[in-house]
């Protein structure tokens, strides 16, 4: 067991926020994990007594503070092709595979179904954690079952669709499971026949610009793959955690008031007919536009000048930098729209 004490955390997470866990530990297999957790130095931290933080890409994370405590990175590799019927393929991968490098592995095999995921930075481990989703596509519609080592029982589990309770940016590894368990693999079930969707009308102008004649999944991930490079920044080059909040969803009566207020609000309409799911779902770039934030620089930090749902770190941002200009901006938009913002990324 190699365990690392004052660790920087710095190359480990997309913020590139300087701050160092207490204790270090990289996992290669479940054994790997299972001998871990027998080890007498870990138990405190297996047993709830001292803080345990799961790190897979650490593209979602901000920390505004040191880690007192074991920060275990998962890196379990592999992927591999464990059944097919007629209509699906059934794809196993470690969770520490990175996603872009699953998601390229299924398009060269032609497995559809994550084409429009495609360049979405982290690991497949935290892929059902938060629901990663992208132009009109989530995780949770290729999701079959996951593999998870309890901290608890020490024991394998394995986890439906229906147990991880999948939501906008949501699942149960959120809520009740959070900090429960160590996810060690993800298995999806892909597409045959591609559903190609281009719902969102950015991918068929990119396709048009690119000259593509015949749509196929590997010209959607080639078009996601432009738009994302041309709106997002590179974590390699401008510490950011993609949307630092969600698009938050309000009732109804809210939304027709706000319309009246602000014509050019930029919202979805409620599930099914759109992607707000229960309630109309606002831009939450758009509001945070409105409030003058976009393009904003606060210290060593600031609001990205072409997407204002990603804060980013021009270099030596602490966390808690970070964290208070995500305050203020949600005070703003609380003020100006009456809507709360809820970050996405995870604050320790
Ligand atoms: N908009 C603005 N100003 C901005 C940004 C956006 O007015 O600065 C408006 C535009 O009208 C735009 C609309 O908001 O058409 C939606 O923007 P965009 O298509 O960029 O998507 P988003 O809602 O801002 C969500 C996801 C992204 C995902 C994209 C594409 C969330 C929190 N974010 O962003 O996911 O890539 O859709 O599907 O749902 C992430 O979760 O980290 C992430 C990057």
């Amino acid at each position: 067991m190699n365990l690392v004490e004052n660790f920087s955390l710095k190359k480990l997470n997309t913020f590139g926020i300087d701050a160092s866990a207490k204790y270090f530990l990289e996992a290669n297999s479940i054994s790997d994990i299972q001998n871990l957790l027998d080890h007498k130095k870990i138990s405190p931290f297996r047993d709830g007594v001292s803080p345990l933080l799961i790190m897979g890409g650490g593209s979602n994370i901000l920390f505004t503070k040191n880690f007192d405590g074991l920060v275990l990175k998962n890196c379990i590799t592999g992927i591999e092709l464990i059944k097919e019927d007629s209509e699906n393929y059934y794809v196993k991968a470690g969770a520490g595979v990175i996603w872009h490098e699953f998601v390229l592995h299924c398009i060269k095999n032609n497995y559809a179904g994550v084409e429009n995921l495609s360049l979405i930075p982290g690991s497949v481990g935290a892929a059902p954690i938060q629901n990663i989703g992208a132009y009109g596509v989530e995780q949770k519609e290729v999701f079959f079952e996951l593999e998870a080592i309890s901290l608890k029982e020490k024991n394998t589990i394995h986890l439906s669709h229906f147990d991880c309770q999948f939501g906008y940016r949501d699942s149960i590894f959120k809520r009740e499971a959070k900090g429960k368990f160590i996810i060690t693999s993800v298995t999806f079930r892909l597409f045959k026949k591609p559903k190609l969707n281009t719902s969102y009308g950015v991918i068929n102008q990119e396709m048009e610009k690119m000259g593509v004649k015949e749509v196929s999944i590997a010209s959607i991930s080639q078009a996601v793959c432009n738009i994302r490079k041309s709106k997002l920044p590179n974590p390699e080059v401008l510490g950011n955690a993609g949307s630092f909040f969600k698009n938050p969803t309000i009732p109804v009566e809210q939304y027709i008031e706000l319309k009246k207020k602000f014509p050019d609000i930029v919202a979805f309409p409620p599930s099914p007919l759109g992607r707000g799911g229960a309630g109309w779902k606002l831009a939450a770039g758009w509001l945070i536009e409105q409030c003058g934030w976009k393009g904003k620089h606060v210290g060593n930090t600031g609001v990205h000048k072409d997407q204002a749902l990603v804060l980013v770190n021009y270099g030596n941002a602490n966390g808690s930098e970070v964290f208070e200009l995500s305050g203020k901006i949600m005070e703003s938009v609380k003020e100006k729209f009456g809507v709360e913002l809820e970050r996405e990324v995870v604050i320790v």
